[in-house]
């Protein structure tokens, strides 16, 4: 599905930064959006998550996959599958990512073309961790534009930077499906076993502080250009707060208000008062 990237496109929109609130009235006012599987015609969610490492980006994934018919691929997790299997892109990745350095985009393409190609074109989906660079984000514009399937919303999760180190080193990880622990936030319900599966949680080879430093300093040269490209294109939400706990609110809302059915008055004839 994805091709190779060409150079960057101007992008002539007006810059505009939507706020959540904004972004909602403007929807109020124009026909009510849902994810197609829950009423037919209207536009499947195709949603971006973008986030500092350790911002709850898997995290809200979980949530939103949980509380809304919606795929989700996370490049980190596939890569760390990848890696488990042996594969020959998890060979190459492996060196990388324990460096804290980005995958090629070569590889990240071919591997998120793989996954989007499995999902139908009527299914919502979001994305976690991919597009990193701006040539990622532009081949994947390209071909979503070509099949008529654009983005719809790109979510930055903007978390104090104090708060991440700690929740980094707390965490622990289900390799197989990408569950994430955090000792203290969310532990596992037996210490040390994926509560779904009961497989030993690991810790990620990353995870330690002098990746994460390096991880967070990638993380902020690519990403404001990334924002920047998004936010000229009306579609980024900036949604802020100390705990997954303050934003997924946020993030729910937002969906219901774009993509769930308005509450329709019900329109029942009236019921006679009940005779005593
Ligand atoms: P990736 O796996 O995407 O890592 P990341 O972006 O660094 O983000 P994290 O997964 O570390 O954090 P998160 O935001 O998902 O936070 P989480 O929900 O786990 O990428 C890893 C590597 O792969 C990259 O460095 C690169 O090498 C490569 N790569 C990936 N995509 C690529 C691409 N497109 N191009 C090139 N290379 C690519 O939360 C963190 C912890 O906090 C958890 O333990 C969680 O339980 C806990 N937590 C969550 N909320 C709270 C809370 N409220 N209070 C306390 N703890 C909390
Ligand atoms: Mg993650």
């Amino acid at each position: 599905m994805l091709g190779f990237a060409r150079p960057a496109m101007q992008h002539k929109v007006a810059a505009q930064l939507i706020s959540a609130a904004s972004l909602r009235s403007l929807h109020s006012s124009s026909p009510s959006r849902t994810m197609s599987s829950m009423v037919e015609g209207y536009s499947p969610l195709r949603l971006l998550l973008i986030g500092s490492p350790g911002s709850g980006k898997g995290t809200q994934s979980a949530r939103i996959q949980e509380n809304f018919e919606v795929e989700t691929i996370s490049s980190g997790d596939l890569l760390r599958k990848n890696i488990m299997q042996g594969t020959e892109i998890g060979k190459i990745a492996a060196m990388e990512m324990q460096n804290g350095a980005l995958v090629s985009d070569k590889v990240m393409v071919k591997l998120i073309d793989m996954e989007l190609n499995k999902i139908g074109s009527e299914q919502s989906w979001l994305l976690d961790g991919f597009p990193r660079t701006m040539s990622q984000a532009v081949t994947l514009d390209n071909t979503l534009q070509a099949v008529n399937q654009p983005l719809n919303l790109v979510i930055h999760l903007n978390v104090p930077e104090e708060v991440i180190l700690q929740r980094i080193m707390d965490r622990w990880v289900h390799i197989p499906s990408g569950r994430v622990y955090n000792m203290t936030y969310n532990p596992p319900k037996q210490a040390g076993l994926d509560d779904v599966t009961g497989e030993p949680l690991e810790r990620r080879l990353d995870d330690n502080p002098e990746t994460f430093k390096i991880r967070l300093q990638k993380h902020h040269e690519l990403t404001e250009p990334l924002l920047d490209y998004y936010r000229h294109r009306g579609i980024l939400i900036s949604l802020s707060g100390n705990t997954s706990d303050e934003i997924y609110p946020q993030i729910r809302e937002l969906l219901q208000s774009r993509f769930r059915p308005e509450e329709v008055p019900v329109t029942e004839a009236p019921v006679a008062e009940a005779q005593i």
